[in-house]
């Protein structure tokens, strides 16, 4: 098989210390890069969707010459027990790496235990207290994404979901980049429709909010411009009528979104998605994208003119508004809700929408100044 390298890159403005490697069935791989590593312990994390999978059973039957266990317990949130209980166990078995094959939540989990095996105290204390600071590197960390959407296999922080309905993120430029990503778009042929939709729409989200966040540079541009022309031209055919040439560009235009965003953060249609999900279930990547064709029609205008000349040209648009209703339709074809009121939201759930939403610093990431005021005209006016 052939997989592109990517090697860390290291400029003046943007920073990629991970290394990764992007092509169909890449994940053979995995085996000569604990090999060369020198990797004498490692724990294995997957997803249940993974673990039921022929593919799974290939990876075990590859790795049986290798010194790896496979964590047993199932993952179904990035929180803080199933953290905490990774992290104790890591330490009681003295791992030196964690590789982790699944979607956003297993990523996210694994690469919190990854960090916080070679500290001291609970994830709890790094988030809600504050009382103790990422200082050192973690477990050698290898992130193999199963969807086309989180790009968390290339950035610098984890979605942690706490006790209290809040979302929290683990943060540290300098340590929490995963050592390594595969990026193999075998492992999402046999996403559903759903979670196609979803993670598909959360990646051209987070691509549109890299390209038009206060924080983009040159290279973020490039990367989040090539992801948007990307994921617009295949997310539907890969809702709809999937192909493998389909689920690999997919899985480009989402490793891209990745590459872009890690250097950016988010913005506020990622603030505004946190207490959706926390408070009301609704899933990630439909949280994020039913405000963005809204938010876009205010935004795409405050950039500047060359700025929305490209970024209206990968979406095929030659307005901010039709920039935004490409968006709007695309969801519509693949399902999702564009409005608030569809997903189960009552209009006196605006003001905890906007309080949580403020709980984050997305929200001053773009060109738009937005107060709790103006966010609840905004939300009430496309609820
Ligand atoms: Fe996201």
């Amino acid at each position: 098989m052939k997989a592109k390298t990517f090697e860390p890159k290291k400029t003046k403005r943007y920073s990629m210390p991970t290394k990764a490697y992007f092509g169909r069935n890449s994940l053979q791989l995995l085996g000569n890069i604990i090999v060369e590593k020198s990797i004498h312990s490692a724990l294995l994390v997957c997803g249940e969707h993974f673990k039921k999978s022929d593919d799974y059973r290939q990876v075990i039957s590859n790795l049986k010459e290798t010194p790896i266990d496979v964590y047993n317990e199932k993952i179904k949130r990035s929180d803080f027990s199933t953290i905490n209980r990774i992290v104790t166990y890591c330490r009681k078995y003295r791992y030196e790496a964690i590789i982790a094959i699944g979607g956003g939540s297993v990523l996210d989990t694994a690469k919190c235990a990854a960090i916080l095996t070679t500290h001291k105290g609970l994830i709890e204390e790094y988030l809600v207290s504050k009382s103790k600071k990422i200082t050192a590197k973690g477990l050698l960390y290898i992130a193999i994404p199963t969807t086309a959407g989180t790009g968390t296999e290339v950035t610098p922080w984890a979605t942690v979901w706490g006790d209290n309905k809040r979302k929290y993120s683990l943060y540290s430029k300098g340590f929490m980049f995963p050592a390594i990503a595969i990026v193999d778009s075998h492992l999402t042929d046999s996403l559903n429709q759903k979670d196609t939709a979803t993670s598909g729409m959360d990646a051209l989200c987070q691509a549109i909010e890299a390209y038009w966040n206060k924080h983009h540079n040159r290279q973020s541009d490039i990367y989040a411009l090539e992801a948007i022309s990307v994921i617009r031209t295949n997310l539907e055919n890969a809702v709809r009528n999937p192909t493998k040439k389909i689920r690999d560009r997919m899985a480009w235009g989402s490793f891209m979104q990745g590459l872009a965003f890690s250097n950016t953060q988010t913005t506020i249609c990622h603030a505004v998605s946190y207490p959706l999900t926390a408070r009301w279930g609704v899933t990630h990547g439909q949280a994020t994208s039913v405000t963005l064709p809204s938010f876009m029609r205010g935004i795409i205008p405050a950039l500047p003119k060359n700025r929305q000349k490209h970024l209206l040209s990968a979406l095929n648009a030659h307005t901010p508004a039709l920039g935004a209703n490409v968006v709007e339709q695309l969801m519509i074809r693949i399902g999702l809700k564009i409005k608030l009121s569809a997903l189960g939201i009552t209009k006196e759930n605006i003001n905890v929408i906007i309080e949580d939403s403020f709980y984050t610093n997305r929200v001053n990431n773009i060109p738009l100044q937005y107060d709790k005021q103006r966010l609840k005209r905004f939300l009430v006016a496309i609820y």
